[in-house]
């Protein structure tokens, strides 16, 4: 290379070459592309997803590897990042649905979702039936000739219900649907769906997964290789693939995710517990709460509750309102799974896509406030509380 001119020098630049040693974090290939000797290899690589890595939008090391890690602690063959939660779950249903087919899902969905089946029936005729999240013979009787696919959500957002995983999985398999289970709320440390006959696990990385508030990322996990090739080869002309750097940033913040999640749900049972025995509290909405409705399923499916409760302040609206500005050291923003405590209002913000019967059915109330509890002490947290609901 010293023999070209400086103008040469500085568009061609020396890369590493390791000899004895590798690194100890994953590196970030921050390349949009890869450089080939052999033409044959190149041409391979744009075909499937365990070729040479050939482009970004195909495949990329730093990428591929957050894919592996995800893909194995959910007892996945294999996954695809994307470059948001939504985009996860838009290349699942994009790839796999076509015009005129059915899919099931359960009521209690996150507004995104529930917005996206929404747009799929006005535009493409794909019809959306809805179920509860814990009833296999509605999913039975739902069932027609052109239906694909059961979508279920492990703890729904945001009134918490859970999904009875191995009952709904078993009934789609009889009637030969593809089930996909959106478990961003659980994480992989709390469920597994795969265990319980899920074919494609979904989440928003944005959340527990990465853990820090700092980027935006989606991943789907596959029990079936062909299904992941499918899907992967339709990931490639959509162009959901995340960045490199959100892929590191992701995979970082994964190697804390069991102890994150332990300090999560620890403090969702202080909170909820507290909460539940407060007078200016109408209800308290948390699958690790004797009353509800969900409480014997996540028994039986989880062990821990996870880090996120919805609670029902007296007064309705405006009195859950006056708690939301009064709260000083939780902050008011969207999302959850991240180090500190979010708390918003869902009928406004998350879920305002839905009318009020949907609201109704989802069981979110005009009042709700839903709290993505953080990992700070659960005394601060709850002095915070009290304080606003006083
Ligand atoms: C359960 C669930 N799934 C999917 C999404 C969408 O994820 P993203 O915001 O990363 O697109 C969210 C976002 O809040 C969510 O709560």
């Amino acid at each position: 290379m010293s023999a070209f001119r400086p103008e040469t020098q500085v568009v061609h630049q020396p890369k590493p070459v390791l000899t004895g040693s590798s690194p100890i974090s994953v590196p970030i290939y921050q390349t949009s592309g890869f450089q080939f000797e052999d033409p044959a290899v190149f041409a391979d690589g744009m075909t499937r997803p365990d070729g040479a890595f050939v482009y970004g939008r195909y495949s990329n090391p730093t990428v591929r590897s957050l894919e592996e890690a995800v893909a194995r602690l959910e007892g996945g063959t294999a996954a695809v990042a994307a470059a948001s939660g939504m985009g996860a779950i838009n290349t699942v249903l994009l790839g796999l649905l076509q015009p005129g087919d059915h899919v099931i899902a359960q009521h209690a969905l996150y507004g995104g979702t529930a917005h996206v089946l929404d747009d799929l029936t006005e535009r493409f005729g794909i019809q959306v039936s809805y179920v509860a999240e814990d009833d296999p013979a509605a999913v039975r009787e739902a069932v027609r000739p052109e239906t694909k696919l059961l979508y279920l959500e492990t703890i729904a957002n945001p009134m918490t219900q859970v999904a009875d995983l191995p009952a709904m999985c078993a009934a789609a398999r009889e009637a030969g649907l593809t089930t996909v289970v959106d478990n961003t709320f659980a994480s992989p440390i709390l469920c597994r769906p795969i265990e319980h006959g899920a074919d494609i696990v979904v989440h928003s990385t944005t959340k527990y997964l990465s853990g820090h508030a700092d980027i935006l990322g989606g991943i789907a996990v596959f029990a079936d290789d062909a299904l992941y090739r499918k899907v992967w080869s339709y990931s490639c002309a959509l162009g959901t693939t995340p960045d490199p750097f959100a892929a590191w940033l992701t995979l970082r913040g994964m190697q804390t995710l069991a102890l994150r999640m332990e300090r999560h749900c620890a403090n969702a049972r202080v909170l909820a517990d507290r909460l539940a025995g407060h007078p200016a509290v109408v209800a308290v909405h948390w699958p690790g709460l004797p009353g509800h409705p969900s409480y014997d399923v996540a028994a039986k499916l989880l062990p821990d509750f996870g880090g996120v409760l919805s609670f029902d302040v007296a007064g309705g609206r405006p009195a859950g309102e006056r708690f939301m500005s009064a709260v000083r050291l939780a902050l008011l923003a969207p999302s959850l799974g991240g180090v500190e405590t979010l708390i918003l209002h869902p009928a406004s913000t998350s879920h305002r896509h839905l009318d009020d019967a949907q609201l109704a059915q989802a069981g979110i109330g005009a009042g709700t406030v839903r709290v993505a509890i953080g990992i700070e002490h659960a005394e601060d947290l709850w002095a915070d509380f009290e304080q606003a609901l006083g």
